[in-house]
């Protein structure tokens, strides 16, 4: 099975490698290991650092993943570490881990020297669909979630399935329910392969994850390179995101993994559009609940609330935080058709009350 390229057409422009072996690439980009910082995940790089070929003796700072690494702590040591390893303005930094290291390492290396090179190397699904490509970095602050970042555009993504075969379960669903809004935000071609998919992802097939991993990236390639800096369309990836937000936020960060929250959040977006009568077809409902079904994710509050404590009240707590819309008035992404979003659209409080409920 071959290696699929897909360019990301920002200025520069770079290669998301998606497949067998895509971290070779890697090795191929001809970096030299005295240029070269890499930042990884302890635990996946105890089990597939080997694969970073060419780089073993290469300055390394191994930490433990998470949203708990995305501290301004943790992004002083890795500076200090950057800066003791001698790296110069030509260097790079070479991410290996889920989301939160490619956020840590990709804002580190936005702020060292005023900016040097990043590559990501995603070990979690949920990194490999979403949050290495793109170029968003944060930390987290006190008073919330990815308060501070930059949009710093990594020189190429190299995602290999292989390293997705040790995730634990909540890993992987939280990586499908961002897939499922990838699909949803990318089109009616977008769900129907998902949905063809779906069966099958559940056996970890290498040529199965590869081809969802590529259809997320290709998406999400589109739109980044129509607006980088999230200014408009790219604010369609963030479809269910400010419902999931307010249930994370209520059930305690980390308690329920992101992209889970998120696909309930798809469901709560979904039926606020039919509500406001947004949606064109309600068939859609019935076919994403399907698909929330067979890839083994809630698609309700209700579906959460056995295991979690997600008062109406709290949640609305939640909402009042979003960070992209004014104070106490949140914005949401809904949905006319697959591809079709409705940007930045406010909800009444009686809406919301009875969505929560
Ligand atoms: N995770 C959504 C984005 O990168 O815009």
């Amino acid at each position: 099975m071959s290696v699929r390229r897909i360019e990301v057409q920002t200025n520069p422009a770079y290669n998301v490698y998606v497949g067998p072996s895509a971290l070779e690439k890697v090795h191929e980009c001809g970096l030299q290991k005295d240029c070269v910082f890499v930042l990884a995940d302890e635990k996946a790089w105890s089990l597939h650092g080997k694969a970073l070929v060419g780089l073993e003796a290469a300055p390394r700072l191994e930490i433990t993943g998470g949203e708990d690494a995305k501290t301004l702590a943790q992004l002083g040591s890795v500076l200090d570490a950057l800066t003791a390893s001698g790296l110069s303005r030509a260097s790079t930094v070479i991410t290996f881990g889920g989301g939160s290291i490619s956020d840590l390492g990709g804002l580190a290396a936005s702020l060292y020297k005023r900016g040097i090179d990043v590559m990501h190397c995603p070990t979690t699904l949920l990194a490999q669909v979403d949050a290495a490509v793109g170029g968003k970095t944060a930390i987290n602050l006190k008073l919330g979630k990815n308060l501070a970042g930059t949009v710093h555009q990594p020189r190429g993504v190299f995602a290999d399935p292989a390293v997705l075969q040790s995730l634990p379960v909540e890993e992987w669903a939280s990586g499908l329910g961002e897939a499922l809004k990838t699909a949803l935000v990318g089109g009616e071609a977008s769900l129907k392969s998902l949905e063809m998919l779906s069966p099958e992802l559940t056996r970890q097939q290498p040529e199965t994850l590869s081809a969802l991993v590529a259809d997320c990236v290709q998406t999400k390639a589109r739109i980044v390179a129509e607006d980088p800096s999230e200014q408009g369309p790219r604010r369609a990836l963030n479809l269910g995101h400010t419902f999931a937000h307010a249930i994370e936020h209520c059930a305690g960060y980390g308690a329920i993994p992101h992209g889970v929250a998120v696909a309930v959040g798809v469901s709560l977006a979904l039926e606020a559009s039919a509500a406001m009568g947004i949606l064109e077809n309600g068939g859609l409902i019935e076919r994403v609940n399907k698909l929330q079904k067979t890839l083994g994710l809630p698609s309700s509050l209700a579906d959460l609330r056995g295991r979690h404590d997600l008062e109406p009240e709290g949640l609305l707590a939640g909402l009042a935080q979003d960070k992209k819309g004014a104070v106490n008035k949140p914005e949401f992404v809904l949905v006319r058709k697959p591809g079709d979003l409705a940007l930045g659209v406010g909800m009444e409080g009686s809406l919301l009350q009875s969505l929560l409920g």
